[in-house]
C-alpha cells in the first residue's frame, strides 16, 4: 500500500512534465532503492500507458534496479578507457570471486554488481564506485580484497 500511495503521489507531481516516464522512475528509485514491481500499474495508469511500456523502458535502461540492491554495491567501470586498462580481466575476475554477472545481488543480500560507463576518472583507470565511493587504479589484488570487503 505504500509502494501504492508514494507512487501515486510521484506521478502526480511530475505527470504534467513534458516526457514524465523517466522522472517518475527515477524518483520511485530514490524513493524504494529500486522499482517495485508493484508500482508499475501505478505508473501506467497514471500516465496513460500499458505495464508492458512501463516495464520494457524500466528494462531498457540500465540505471533502473528491479529489485532491491545488496548492502553494497559495487558499480565497475565498462567505458572505454577503463576496459584499455585491463578493466575486461578484472570484471571476469570480480564476476568469478563473487559469483555474479552483471545486475546481480548475492543471494546473501551482501552484493551488488552493476557496470558503470565512465565515473570520470579516466586517468586513474581501471576504476569502480563501491558505496558511492569512487576507486581507482585497480588491479587483481584490489579486486580480491574488494570481493573479501563486501562479503565480510
Ligand atoms: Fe572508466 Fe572513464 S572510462 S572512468
Amino acid at each position: 500500500a505504500e509502494i501504492a500511495s508514494t507512487t501515486q503521489a510521484i506521478v502526480a507531481r511530475s505527470k504534467a512534465l513534458e516526457g514524465p516516464l523517466l522522472t517518475i522512475l527515477h524518483d520511485v528509485q530514490e524513493a524504494f532503492g529500486h522499482v517495485p514491481q508493484s508500482a508499475l500499474p501505478v505508473i501506467a495508469e497514471g500516465l496513460n500507458l500499458s505495464r508492458a511500456e512501463v516495464h520494457g523502458v524500466v528494462s531498457f535502461y540500465h540505471d533502473y534496479r528491479e529489485a532491491p540492491a545488496g548492502r553494497h554495491v559495487i558499480k565497475l567501470c565498462r567505458a572505454e578507457a577503463c576496459q584499455s586498462m585491463g578493466g575486461d580481466e578484472l570484471a571476469e575476475r570480480l564476476m568469478g570471486l563473487l559469483g555474479l554477472d552483471w545486475h546481480e545481488t548475492s543471494a546473501d543480500g551482501a552484493v551488488t554488481l552493476e557496470p558503470v560507463y565512465c565515473l570520470g576518472l579516466c586517468a586513474c583507470a581501471p576504476a569502480a564506485m563501491v558505496d558511492g565511493e569512487v576507486l581507482g587504479r585497480l588491479d587483481a589484488d584490489a579486486v580480491s580484497e574488494l570481493a573479501t570487503v563486501v562479503r565480510s
